[in-house]
């Protein structure tokens, strides 16, 4: 057995293929206290306390899912900060940024600091707070952020009593306030009034089938909601994220506001890159239905270019789990909205990085170094560079598996995805140097994740 010496470090995985957005490097990754210390080859690695050879695996950074629905307080039958981390920690997701539409709603200070509490309690990633942006709170929201919320979160799309849409008076003063602060507001971009007036006139006409929500979330009630947004962005200089990017005719808008410099940035999913309404019936029928929804053919291929071009900076998963009776009934306007993703987005991902669509360092672009970038959390976060947080994921290529809704860790186990084969998983997740979950099994106990941005527990 190695005696461990001054210069012997945490932990050492060698025997890699080490990933970053520049490119790939057979090597190995040097972890101590929690951190990075070394790239390069295996003879330039000191010794080590734990030495993993990962033979021949492909090694990079944690993933950064900043859209989840972790559902705590409020809605714990639905999902625990218990279950959906360890859905993260499975999944090769290393932090997340937890949605405010719980119950009570992160709207005040209090809320902010009470949903940390239990997040801290339970978590096996890291995690950032979302405050909800209201027509109540636009005085609080600098005591928000300093309550911990790394972030706002603006419903332009709600019928949520929880989660209204301010006005649009409200939010401008709101994200004039917000960008004092410095920090992103992410936005739900759909017209209210559209989904109002439309649901109302579809539910009059008796439609109950899913192509009716469909046609309640035009395209129009989407592409002005974006295009209201970037102005907003633009007037006020508040740094703006687009949710769950999911029309193509917004993506000209997204592109043209970035092009004249608005601090705008984008997210997509999974959903709407691998499904359209011709799979609804393969996906579940009205199971898929989620906010905003699952479009028509065509969407997918310009969402797909657009994210490897850079106008999308990034993939999320709107992870938004329900009891599996809230997504089997029979009118679409009954069926809760969304489904969980934040265990199954990698693989989906890398599915496509083992069909040569996708290459490796672009994924880590996309789903680890753009959101710690937009959110201000890299080099900290998304980075296998020196100093970087050590979270990291040992992903296998060959992998093949099959997802099946009962099998996941998340409570909500109605999955679109149900039955897909998935080649390439994560098969290690590492969070701050500590291995969380090994070959789809947690092997670390509940409280190690920490709110990002705040003292890390114990440390002054
Ligand atoms: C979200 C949820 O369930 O929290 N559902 C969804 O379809 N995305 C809420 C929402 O954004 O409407
Ligand atoms: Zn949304
Ligand atoms: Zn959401």
């Amino acid at each position: 057995m190695r005696t461990s010496g001054p210069d012997t470090v945490d932990l050492v995985l060698c025997g890699g293929i080490v990933v970053t957005p520049d490119g790939m490097r057979e090597g190995a990754v040097a972890v101590d206290q929690g951190k990075i210390l070394a790239l390069g080859s295996d003879a330039a690695m000191p010794p080590a306390r734990q030495r993993i050879d990962v033979d021949g695996l492909h090694i990079i950074p944690g993933a950064i899912d900043v859209h989840v629905h972790f559902r705590e307080p409020g809605f714990s039958y639905k999902e625990t900060w218990a279950t959906a981390t360890a859905a993260a920690a499975i999944g090769g997701v290393t932090t997340v940024f937890d949605m405010p539409n719980t119950n009570p709603p992160t709207a005040t200070p209090e809320a902010v600091r009470q949903k940390i509490a239990i997040a801290s309690s339970q978590a096996l990633v890291d995690f950032g707070i979302y405050g909800y942006v209201g027509e109540g709170n636009v005085d609080q929201l600098a005591a928000m952020a300093e309550a911990g919320a790394v972030a706002f979160k603006l419903y332009l799309g709600s019928d949520n009593p929880l989660v209204p849409c301010p006005n649009d008076g409200a939010v401008l003063d709101a994200l004039s306030a917000i960008a004092s602060l410095g920090l992103r507001c992410t936005t739900h971009a759909e017209n209210t009034p559209i989904l109002n007036w439309r649901g109302a006139r579809l539910k009059a006409d008796g439609r109950q089938d899913l192509a009716a929500h469909l046609e309640q979330h035009s395209d129009m009630a989407t592409v002005e909601a974006v295009s209201r947004i970037a102005l907003f962005s633009e007037w006020t200089g508040c740094p703006i994220h687009i949710a769950h990017e999911n029309c193509r005719h917004s993506l000209p808008l997204i592109a043209d506001a970035k092009r004249r410099g608005v601090n705008l940035t984008a997210e997509t999913c999974p959903h709407y890159l691998f499904l359209s309404m011709d799979d609804a019936e393969l996906a579940g029928g009205n199971a898929l239905r989620v906010k905003p929804p699952v479009r028509e053919a065509g969407h997918a291929k310009p969402l797909w270019d657009a994210l490897k071009s850079g106008v999308i900076d990034m993939i999320s998963t709107d992870h938004a789990p329900h009891a599996r009776a809230e997504k089997l009934r029979s009118s679409i306007w009954d069926v809760a909205p969304g489904f969980p993703g934040v265990e199954t987005s990698m693989r989906l991902m890398l599915n496509e990085v083992s069909k040569g669509r996708l290459s490796l360092p672009e994924y880590v672009r996309m789903a680890c170094e753009a959101p710690a970038r937009a959110f201000g959390l890299y080099p900290r976060k998304g980075s296998l560079q020196p100093g970087s947080d050590a979270d990291i994921v040992v992903v296998d290529l060959a992998k093949s598996a099959v997802i099946r809704g009962t099998e996941l860790q998340s409570l909500g186990n109605v999955t679109p995805f149900e039955g897909r084969q998935t080649i390439g998983a994560p098969v290690m997740t590492i969070l701050r140097g500590m291995i969380v979950a090994r070959y789809g099994h947690l092997v670390a106990r509940p409280g190690i994740g920490q709110p990002v941005g705040q003292t890390p527990k114990g440390r002054s």
